[in-house]
């Protein structure tokens, strides 16, 4: 498995330098991929692993350094030149156009053509279908993107990455998105893959994923290169070390929640699909959060968690049933403006769509759901906001030029911090959190561990979705399990095992 000095990359990234606008993202880092290995990328949010992927995939053609493709140098024009090569990408931000369908999104821009020259959809539909067969997604070809739920759009996104002749596989956290069973298709994918000779570079957050996938590793840390090994030539924890430049001590530990009143008390909430097929997505749930609890929400994917959410914060108001009570009071959530001024605040899965203004600095973001927080005399003040903004950028440690930088400019990872801080300036009552640590660094996930802690200290009720089991496990008071849109079990602390937690889960 180590690299000899016989073996040759397929392509080699040379003394690589990317200055941005105030920003030195890549310093003179090396990079050597190898043929039928999958070659780990690992750092902190903002350590410049995704400015290094879009410059082997030719999306940024300016900067200095060199690449060499089989030994030979090489620069690519655009990202058509470097997949003519054979080097593909499948972004940490989902790039589908919704409105298209899932064929058409596949074969965007390279349409096959009948003799006519007119588009051959029943190639295109036929070649799709073959793609979602291998990924095992079942899903209709000519179905809409924005149909699909987030972890359904990121396979589209690789089978699309797969309809290309590849030779180097490029993947920025492809299984932040999906579930566990996806995953497992993945895997067994790339294994696939590897034996056909097709170099993988695999960039995450999951240090497990590093020692049950990954040949080698590469650690970036403020965009230089600071290790690159065969992953078995070095343990998981000096890894983690090496990223963060330290030794990490304060891993997170729970503090003793006192548990108070009943807050949120959800009755038989059921929800139909759409459409007149009468099915039900979600099927007579009861549950309660108190006041200072942390109730986890585990369930595989289609388990009806998001569809729970939805629900409750009244997205869908005429296909649900059911009670919602507030702090003993009935409450009718017919919307979520509703759910907000109840004291419901709501963090959602799919940041990018759902949370930000792009375009936005970074302070007016965090501010946007709790204006009157940074009012002073009846004005807004840009002095609070700011104060505000300092406060979330220190804590969360959101990597940054300063907080009136524009959301756009940031890596993956720090977007999510900027969303979560939204949420968090809101100092809600109940706090509904989907997937909240997607995409963020080993670091930055104990901090936000501490944050929902600490909130519930103060008195919050908050009730969270995960699909990492040792996450859930590690903040929650309790856990329920939903299985097929219904409720299929409950825990307490002293009960989490991950066998039983994950047996509930699983349909019987
Ligand atoms: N288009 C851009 N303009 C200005 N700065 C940018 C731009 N893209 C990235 N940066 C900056 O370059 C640095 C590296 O960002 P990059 O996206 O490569 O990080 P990353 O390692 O992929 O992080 P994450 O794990 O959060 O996705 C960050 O400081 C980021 O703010
Ligand atoms: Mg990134």
């Amino acid at each position: 498995m180590k690299a000899s000095a016989t073996d040759k990359a397929i392509i080699e990234a040379r003394k690589i330098t990317k200055q941005f606008p105030g920003v030195l993202a890549l310093n003179n880092v090396d990079l050597r991929v190898y043929a039928g290995k999958v070659n780990a990328v690992v750092g902190e949010n903002g350590a410049g692993k995704s400015t290094l992927m879009n410059i082997l995939s030719g999306v940024y053609t300016e900067y200095d350094g060199e690449l060499l493709l089989d030994g030979q140098k090489i620069k690519f024009k655009d990202t058509t030149d470097a997949r003519n090569v054979g080097i593909s990408i499948i972004h940490q931000e989902l790039q589908l156009v919704p409105q298209l369908s899932i064929a058409e999104n596949i074969f965007l821009g390279r349409e096959p053509l009948t003799k006519m020259r007119t588009i051959d959809r029943q190639k295109m539909e036929e070649e799709s279908r073959v793609l979602l067969s291998k990924l095992e997604l079942d899903a209709d070809v000519n179905g809409k993107i924005s149909s699909l739920r987030i972890g359904q759009q990121q396979i589209v996104e690789i089978a699309k990455a797969l309809s290309f002749d590849v030779r180097v596989l490029i993947m920025d956290e492809p299984t932040s998105a999906l579930s566990e069973s996806e995953t497992t298709t993945l895997f067994k994918l790339i294994e696939s893959l590897k034996r056909d000779g097709v170099a993988i570079v695999y960039i995450t957050h999951k240090m497990n994923e590093l020692t049950q996938l990954a040949d080698f590793v590469t650690v970036l840390r403020d965009g230089c290169s600071v290790h690159e090994s065969a992953v078995k030539n070095i343990p998981v924890d000096d890894v983690v070390k090496l990223m963060v430049g330290r030794d990490i001590q304060d891993f997170f530990v729970k503090q003793p929640h006192v548990k108070g009143d009943v807050r949120l008390k959800i009755e038989n909430m059921s929800m139909k699909k759409s459409g007149k097929s009468g099915k039900y997505l979600l099927k007579n749930i009861s549950f309660d959060v108190h006041a200072s609890e942390v109730l986890g929400i585990y369930g595989l994917m289609g388990a009806g968690r998001t569809e729970l959410f939805e629900a409750i914060l009244g997205l869908h108001p005429t296909r649900t049933s059911g009670t919602v009570c507030i702090d003993q009071k009935s409450i009718k959530i017919s919307s979520p403006d509703v759910a907000i001024k109840a004291g419901i605040a709501f963090i959602p899965e799919d940041r990018k769509h759902d949370g930000l203004v792009l375009n936005m600095a970074i302070a007016h973001n965090i501010s946007l759901a709790s204006m009157d927080k940074i009012l002073k005399n009846g004005l807004l003040s840009a002095n609070l906001e700011q104060k505000q903004a300092e406060m979330y950028r220190e804590k969360l440690k959101i990597k940054s030029t300063s907080s009136s930088q524009s959301v756009a400019k940031l890596s993956g990872g720090n977007q999510q911090k900027v969303v979560v801080s939204k949420w968090l300036a809101t100092d809600p009552k109940i706090l509904f959190l989907d997937e909240p640590t997607r995409g963020i660094d080993v670091n930055a996930k104990n901090e936000i561990y501490k944050i929902i802690d600490d909130l519930a200290v103060e008195g919050i009720a908050i009730v969270i979705v995960s699909s990492e089991l040792p996450e859930i496990m590690a903040i929650s008071d309790r856990i329920i399990t939903l299985c097929e849109g219904r409720y299929s079990g409950e825990f307490a602390r002293a009960e989490f095992t991950e066998e039983k937690i994950l047996h509930a889960a699983l349909p019987q």
